[in-house]
Parts: C-alpha cells; sequence; structure tokens
C-alpha cells in the first residue's frame, strides 16, 4: 500500500530545528525558526504565565471537552484585544470569533471556510512570504498567487508593485496580509500605505485575511494592531487570525484565534455555525490549557498590564540584538552598509544572503537561518552574537 509513496522534502522552517538538533557543534545557533530566547539563550515563561497558571493550581479544574468554539472568555479577549472592547464591532456582535490551534488553525479554519465560500476564489500571498501560506492554502484546495512586496535593491517595500498587483486582481480573491512586522522581510507598510491597499480591497471587492502573528513585536500591543482599525474604518468585512506563540512564548500550547467581521450579528451567528463544523470535522473541539492561560492573563487588568510589559521586554531586546548585529558586523570587517537590519521590525531580519551563503552558514559555522536568508534575531544574544557577525562575515 506505501510502496508508491514519496519522501517529502523537509520543511523549509521546521526541518531546520531537526537538522539544528542532529548538529553535534558546540558553537550551533538556531536562528530558523521565528522563536524569541532571551539573553541566557533559554526559551522564556513569562511571570503573567506563571501567575495564572499557579492561580489555576490552586484551584484544579477538570478538563471537559471545550465548546466547539473554545472557551467563552477566551474569545471575547480575543476579540477585546484585536477590536476594542468598546469597539462597535464588538458591542454590536458582529466578530465570530473561534479559539483555534496557534495561528497556522486560524488560518486553516479560514482557509476551509472560504473554500466552501468562494471554491473559485485564488489567493495572493506577499511575494515573499511565510513559506506555510503558500503550502496551507494550496492544501486547502485554492491556487496561490503572489503580489509584489519585497524591493532587494532598494531594501524595502515594493509598493507601487504591490497596487499594482491588487489593482490587477479579480473580485472575490483572497489577499493574505501580515498585519505587522512581516514575516520574512522585516519591512511593514506605512499607515498611509495601508490607507492606499485598503482603497485598492475596497475598489476590488476583495476578500483581505490578516495574519497577525507578531503582535507586540513591532511598536506595542495597540500600535501593532492599528492596521485593524483603519479596515473597520472602511466598512469591510474580513478576516484575522490571531498567535499567542510568540507574544505569550506560549508556542507549544498552540493557542490563536480566527476571527471573522461580518456585516451584522445575524450575520456572524451564521459564519460562527460554519466555523463550528470545520472544527468539528477536523479535531473537535480545541484544548484546554493554554487558551485558559491566555483568557485569565487578557481578563485580568494586573496580570495583562504584567503581560505588556514582559511584551515591552522582548520587543526591546529584539532591538537591541539588530543594533548589536549592526556593529558586531562592522566590527568583523563587513564592508557594506548593513544599518537596513535595524530598520526592519518583528522578529527576522531578512538579510539578502544567497542561499548557498545560508548552506555555508549552516555546514561551516552550525549558524542556522532559512535558505531565504531570513534570520530571526529574536534568537540572538550577548553570547552568541559575536559567532553569528564572524560566520556572516566569513560566507559575505
Ligand atoms: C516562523 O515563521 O518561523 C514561525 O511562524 C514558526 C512557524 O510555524 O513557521
Amino acid at each position: 500500500m506505501f510502496s508508491a509513496v514519496e519522501m517529502a522534502p523537509r520543511d523549509p522552517i521546521l526541518g531546520l530545528n531537526e537538522q539544528f538538533a542532529a548538529d553535534t557543534n558546540p558553537h550551533k545557533v538556531n536562528l530558523g525558526v521565528g522563536v524569541y530566547y532571551d539573553d541566557n539563550g533559554k526559551l522564556p515563561l513569562l511571570q503573567c504565565v506563571q501567575l495564572a497558571e499557579k492561580a489555576m493550581m490552586d484551584k484544579p479544574a477538570a478538563r471537559g471537552y471545550l465548546p466547539i468554539d473554545g472557551i467563552a472568555a477566551y474569545d471575547s479577549a480575543v476579540k477585546n484585544l484585536v477590536f476594542g472592547a468598546e469597539s462597535e464591532p464588538v458591542k454590536s456582535g458582529r466578530v465570530a470569533t473561534v479559539q483555534a490551534l496557534g495561528g497556522t488553525g486560524g488560518l486553516k479554519i479560514g482557509a476551509d471556510f472560504l473554500k466552501k465560500l468562494t471554491p473559485h476564489a485564488k489567493v495572493l500571498i506577499s511575494d515573499p512570504s511565510w513559506e506555510n501560506h503558500r503550502a496551507l492554502f494550496s492544501n486547502a484546495g485554492f491556487a496561490v498567487e503572489t503580489y509584489a512586496y519585497y524591493d532587494a535593491a532598494k531594501r524595502g517595500v515594493n509598493f507601487e508593485g504591490m497596487l499594482a498587483s491588487l489593482n490587477a486582481a479579480a473580485p472575490g480573491t483572497i489577499v493574505v496580509l501580515h498585519a505587522c512586522c512581516h514575516n520574512p522581510t522585516g519591512y511593514d507598510l506605512t499607515p498611509a500605505q495601508w490607507d492606499q491597499v485598503i482603497a485598492a480591497i475596497r475598489a476590488k471587492g476583495l476578500t483581505a485575511f490578516l495574519d497577525m502573528a507578531y503582535q507586540g513585536f513591532g511598536h506595542g500591543i495597540a500600535e501593532d494592531g492599528a492596521v485593524i482599525q483603519k479596515f473597520v474604518a472602511a466598512g469591510l468585512t474580513f478576516f484575522v487570525a490571531t498567535s499567542f506563540s510568540k507574544s505569550f512564548s506560549l508556542y507549544g500550547e498552540r493557542v490563536g484565534a480566527l476571527s471573522v467581521l461580518c456585516d451584522s450579528k445575524d450575520e456572524a451567528d451564521r459564519v460562527l455555525s460554519q466555523l463550528k463544523i470545520v472544527i468539528r470535522t477536523n479535531y473537535s473541539n480545541p484544548p484546554t490549557h493554554g487558551g485558559a492561560v491566555v483568557a485569565a492573563v487578557l481578563n485580568n487588568p494586573e496580570l495583562r498590564a504584567l503581560w505588556e510589559k514582559e511584551l515591552g521586554e522582548m520587543r526591546t531586546r529584539i532591538k537591541a540584538m539588530r543594533q548589536a548585529l549592526v556593529d558586531g558586523l562592522k566590527a568583523a570587517g563587513v564592508q557594506q552598509d548593513m544599518s537596513f537590519i535595524t530598520t526592519q521590525i518583528g522578529m527576522f531580519s531578512y538579510s539578502g544572503l544567497s542561499k548557498e551563503q545560508m548552506v555555508r552558514l549552516r555546514s561551516e559555522f552550525g549558524v542556522y537561518g532559512t535558505d531565504t536568508g531570513r534570520m530571526c534575531v529574536a534568537a540572538l544574544n550577548s553570547k552568541n552574537i559575536d559567532h553569528v557577525c564572524k560566520a556572516i562575515a566569513a560566507v559575505l
């Protein structure tokens, strides 16, 4: 039965973890996957999470099945975070939100729902985008193409190209957008550019699907989420996938959400009923722990403030590492201007290094980034930065 099954290629991001684990180089550094490590190279367990978990342990709860759409207090906390507790969409009940298995799970629930709703629509992802966007929407049955995004020569966004791609798209095309901290490039749109993108989406009748996996890693929770308000103000209906993997350092809990902004409460109720079918036929209902922790933090003013503080510290440390990387590369003898690293935001730097250079970094120096030249600067620290700078200088 399985004799014709071919070996699939390794995942371009998570596959690197497997290679990294097998590497015996004592100086190895994993800048592949988008994960934040502290200055000691440790994955943090946030204080706000520990306090919430302690309170939960003090009153242990049984683990029954959750509702298909997840914990009600979690879903409402997500709505409040994404749209604003006092916002019109939340007050009027026209947001359908479901708990999902991480941001990826939110994207997949949305993709499967859209495939039923608009089976012939095309999906546009940014060029380049997170590798899994293409795979996920292709596996949901869509034809996936790209819109222009990165301008390698200018080291920034090819905004004219992006607008031209959107203006050329057929009505109903699904456009996957990075709400903040573009993955992999680290280049975001300005607020004025977002206005133009939103105008094009509205004029052309496109369906926006926002992926918000890095809220808080750019400029702050509110600042990074501001684009949502712009879409609301434009009167659009749209999708938002939320992830708490990075912002709560809860990667393994797979805690995320999908929110769909509809025209009315009645529409949202019907959309929710369809999302529940997608969930029920995939994994029945979500797990309890991660959602309960995030809900406990977001719904408690003190823990919520502590979360903002801790997230701010992660953001500040990443920015310091960007500067340290620029300085370290210069000190290691790199002649070219690498200051673009500090204009990029979020967890990644799109280094511009070729696949061959990235392979050399891995094989000769144990420095792991993706083949596309993406490096996770959130995994740099004061102990590994010199090795990384010398390695990059050697392959440049
Ligand atoms: C990444 O881009 O590295 C992260 O989003 C992790 C993942 O699932 O790929």
